[in-house]
């Protein structure tokens, strides 16, 4: 359908669904500065519409001579201007299809943490808040909505230190516990090895479950596995069957330990090989129904110690062991401790941010090349099972419960590191963002009965049609975003193709000043419009709140062929996934 004309006095973007107010940096001047770059590449568009359409008809004889206008007057003001926002070329090329986007990519962490489980996924059964046996029902609905394929329990440092079996039988029985690493609070025990697995299957994930060689031992896990995974009769078995579950669980992913670099030990990288051979050769899967993929740990960032040393005994390993992936964990948080205020920053904040973000890039690359040396054939899956945001906690809130708002800058933060996974998905097969609900960069806060989405979950959901998708390989020459010394890409791209062979793209463009303005071209396919949800803000540091939950939200996306092009113009620091029809 044609677009109908559209005043500039009216919201920019506004016939795509999208409006954009651009507010940064804060003068007047600037702002008017802007908001008349922008009118510019409206009428760009306008221009591209009215003379590539093929579909004009004669009752719009009006609304050409007015388009027509402002293509002169946008024509005038490009020459005054300078031009600097050409159309940005975006090559999708189809013969050359990639990897599968593995859907675990998207997977979620969710650890005994401040609010993460306790409030955030568990009310218990008694509670006013609508909960399905204890688990609350908008916390499960919002999760099934962005088809959470596995989720990583239960930490993180409170998994170096947990022991599974004061998390079974009747919850009234269990024990008391602490939670020293965040917080020093009680750890009720309430939600465990049951609960979580109710969970998982009541928001259709799979279970990603981390065994204790911290402060464990091999058996205590050999027989957590057992206990959750055989279906012979034993008395752990039994046990299980007594507590309500007689068939064995499916557990499809097992991390061998978690940081035993850090708070799991502080380990050395052979220390921690002399324990992983022992772990991974007892703490075996019954469910034959189930293939279970073990993961050891790996690096902490940069650090290549371990990352060489378990790929290297791996190489050499005997029938006794073996394992299928390798962690990676890498917040992007610039200095430690996490200073970076998670709202009320500047473009500096912003550009450092996403700076430090990109260098997931590096790691994964250089992880990657050494993985390569030992493992060719790519067998061993790097986990990239810690990412995300680790900023300032919000003020007032309780000392280790790594609280913190979630602005659009965080939307960015979670596209610009899912694309970098999805150029490796060759090797990233797993990756879990810390965290799931209220906790670091979280997809959901909870605060009693009520519920937010933050701007990081709206990309996961406008991601949901890259799960198993097949990576499509793009060519653009976008130049590139400045602010000070910082030189960003200014935008960053992904294309893959469904399995029903539709092709999705998805376009950050990381300039919070200007708006990118895309021709897509396909190579050798009939496209001739593009239908999609575009994720813009007022501000880089707008947020979703209680009071105000929409701030941040999805718009709907449109666009059509122009001639042999697709235009498409992307709103500044913002996320686009479209469609291609
Ligand atoms: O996600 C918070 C903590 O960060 C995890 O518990 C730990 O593994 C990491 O250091």
């Amino acid at each position: 359908m044609r677009r109908e004309f559209v005043s500039p006095l009216v919201p920019l973007w506004a016939n795509e669904g999208i409006t954009v107010r651009a507010g940064i940096p804060d003068s007047r001047r600037v702002r008017w500065d802007m908001n008349f770059t922008h009118l510019r590449f409206r009428f760009r568009q306008e221009c591209r519409d009215t003379f590539g359409a093929a579909d004009f008809q004669k009752g719009k004889m009006m609304s050409l001579i007015a388009r027509t206008m402002l293509c002169v007057v946008f024509a005038l003001s490009g020459v005054a201007m300078g031009g600097d926002n050409d159309p940005i070329h975006l090559g999708v090329d189809l013969s050359r299809p990639g990897a599968k986007i593995d859907r675990h990519i998207f997977g979620q962490f969710a650890e005994h943490l401040g609010r993460g489980i306790y409030e955030g996924v568990w009310v218990g059964p008694e509670s006013k808040i609508p909960n399905t046996r204890g688990i609350r029902n908008d916390v499960v609905a919002a999760l099934k909505a962005i088809k959470v394929p596995n989720v990583r329990w239960p930490g993180g440092c409170f998994a170096d230190e947990y022991h599974w079996r004061n998390g079974i039988g009747p919850r009234d029985k269990r024990p008391a516990t602490l939670n020293p690493n965040w917080g020093g609070v009680i750890e009720p025990n309430t939600f465990g090895t049951h609960e979580f697995m109710d969970f998982v299957q009541q928001i259709g994930a799979e279970a990603y479950l981390s065994i204790n060689v911290g402060s464990g031992t091999p058996a205590e896990a050999a027989d957590w596995l057992e206990y959750l995974t055989t279906s012979q009769p034993t008395a752990l078995a039994k046990q299980r069957a007594a507590n309500g579950h007689p068939e064995p669980y499916p557990i499809p992913l097992l991390g061998i330990g978690n940081e035993n670099w850090g708070c799991g030990g502080s380990m050395t990288p052979d220390e921690y090989v002399n324990h992983l051979k022992v772990y991974a050769r007892y703490a075996r899967n019954y469910n034959s129904a189930q293939p279970m993929r073990r993961v050891a740990v790996g690096p902490d960032g940069a650090d290549t110690g371990y990352t060489e040393a378990v790929m290297k005994a791996w190489k050499n390993k005997t029938w006794a062991w073996d394992i299928e992936g390798l962690s990676l964990h890498n917040y992007t948080v610039v200095k430690w401790p996490p200073a970076f205020k998670a709202t009320g920053f500047g473009e500096s904040e912003y550009a450092t941010i996403l700076k430090s973000t990109l260098n997931m890039e590096t790691l994964v690359s250089t992880h990657g090349a050494i993985m390569d040396k030992y493992d060719p054939d790519k067998k061993i899956a790097l986990v990239v099972d810690e990412w995300g945001a680790w900023l300032a906690s919000t003020p007032g809130s309780p000392e280790g419960f790594l609280e913190q708002q979630n602005s659009q800058r965080d939307a960015l933060v979670a596209a610009l590191n899912l694309n970098i996974f999805a150029r490796h998905a060759d090797r990233v097969r797993v990756a879990n963002i810390a965290q799931m609900v209220n906790v670091l960069q979280a997809m959901i806060f909870t605060n009693k009965e009520k519920l937010v989405l933050t701007p990081t979950y709206h990309v996961f959901h406008m991601y949901v049609p890259f799960h198993d998708a097949t990576f499509v390989p793009v060519t653009i020459a976008a130049g590139s975003y400045k602010f000070g010394d910082i030189e960003l890409p200014r935008v960053d791209v992904v294309a893959a193709r469904d399995a029903a062979g539709k092709l999705w793209v998805s376009l950050t463009n990381l300039d919070p000043q200007r708006v990118a303005n895309i021709d897509l071209d396909v190579a050798g396919a009939n496209i001739t419009r593009a239908v999609g949800q575009s994720l813009a803000a007022p501000k880089i540091d707008s947020v979703n709140t209680f009071e105000a939950p929409n701030t941040v939200t999805p718009k709907p996306f449109a666009a059509r062929v122009v001639g042999k092009k697709l235009p498409v113009n992307i709103p500044p620091a913002s996320v686009t996934v479209i469609g291609l029809e």
